[in-house]
């Protein structure tokens, strides 16, 4: 499948998409506290979609059998949301979800935090938060794909952490993953130019210890290979003639 570019008319509807997904991710936010299984968070992920009209895109994708992500301290993403899972304060969780709205998909992840965390903890989250954002700088029409990845990846391992390599980011329209996949290190190369009207999913996946992961049993959840913790965060961003715009960060614009 080949990178496509938005019309203004798929523009609207992927901001609303990602604005639904927005309040979405707001709503899980604030019901989040120790007690809870990440089973409820599914529940509750996938009722306020279902509420707005829309469709988990999550759910049966290649067989993944929920529609929110949810992925505890040392699971990187992917998750899968069980009762038997409780969440504990002290705990980091990364929550990954997607809607489809009118046939247009978004896809966002944030990791937070249960009750008080460790100061370490807290740094793994806003740092991943951070080289996001470190890598949004270089979002622009003319620009090179490759210029992002490598702005994520000096930004992480700056601060001792490691980015992970078995998973992108990607090309997001009427297919939840469309081209290009977006690594969040560097490649050879620039990559592929930007231009306006793309619109991309950027995810960095952020390690406290190696880069390495490992599959689980269930063969979808993915782990930190040495244990240690992991913070994930991604928004659905649209590519502009100068700059962008987060669409599932509405606020931010
Ligand atoms: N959010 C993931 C991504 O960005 C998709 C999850 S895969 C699924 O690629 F199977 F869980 F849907
Ligand atoms: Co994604």
């Amino acid at each position: 499948m080949s990178v496509t570019i938005k019309s203004e008319a798929e523009i609207e509807l992927m901001r609303e998409s990602g604005r639904l997904l927005s309040i979405m991710h707001e709503e899980l936010h604030k019901a989040l506290k120790p007690g809870m299984s990440t089973l409820d968070i599914d529940r509750l992920g996938e009722k306020i979609i279902r509420d707005f009209g829309c469709i988990p895109n999550f759910k049966n994708y290649n067989g993944y059998p929920a529609s929110i992500c949810v992925s505890v301290n040392d699971e990187v993403v992917h998750g899968i949301p069980s009762k038997h899972r409780i969440l504990q304060e002290g705990d980091i969780v990364s929550l990954d979800a997607g809607l489809i709205y009118k046939g247009y998909h978004s896809d966002a992840a944030r990791t937070w935090g249960i009750g008080e965390i460790s100061k370490e903890a807290k740094r793994l989250i806003d740092v991943t938060r951070e080289s996001f954002f470190e890598g949004m700088k270089f979002v622009k029409e003319g620009n090179h794909l490759h210029d992002i990845s490598a702005a994520i990846q000096n930004y992480v391992e700056s601060h001792g952490y490691s980015v992970v390599r078995d998973l992108v980011g990607h090309g997001i329209g009427t297919h939840l993953h469309e081209d290009p996949q977006i690594p969040n290190y560097k490649r050879r190369g620039r990559g592929l130019k930007l231009m306006a009207g793309m619109t991309l999913a950027i995810e960095p996946m952020v390690n406290e210890g190696g880069y390495e992961v490992e599959w689980l049993d269930d063969d979808w959840t993915v782990v930190t290979a040495d244990g240690s913790l992991s913070a994930h965060y991604e928004n659905t961003v649209l590519v502009t003639a100068d700059g962008f715009e987060l669409l599932t960060l509405p606020g931010y614009n």
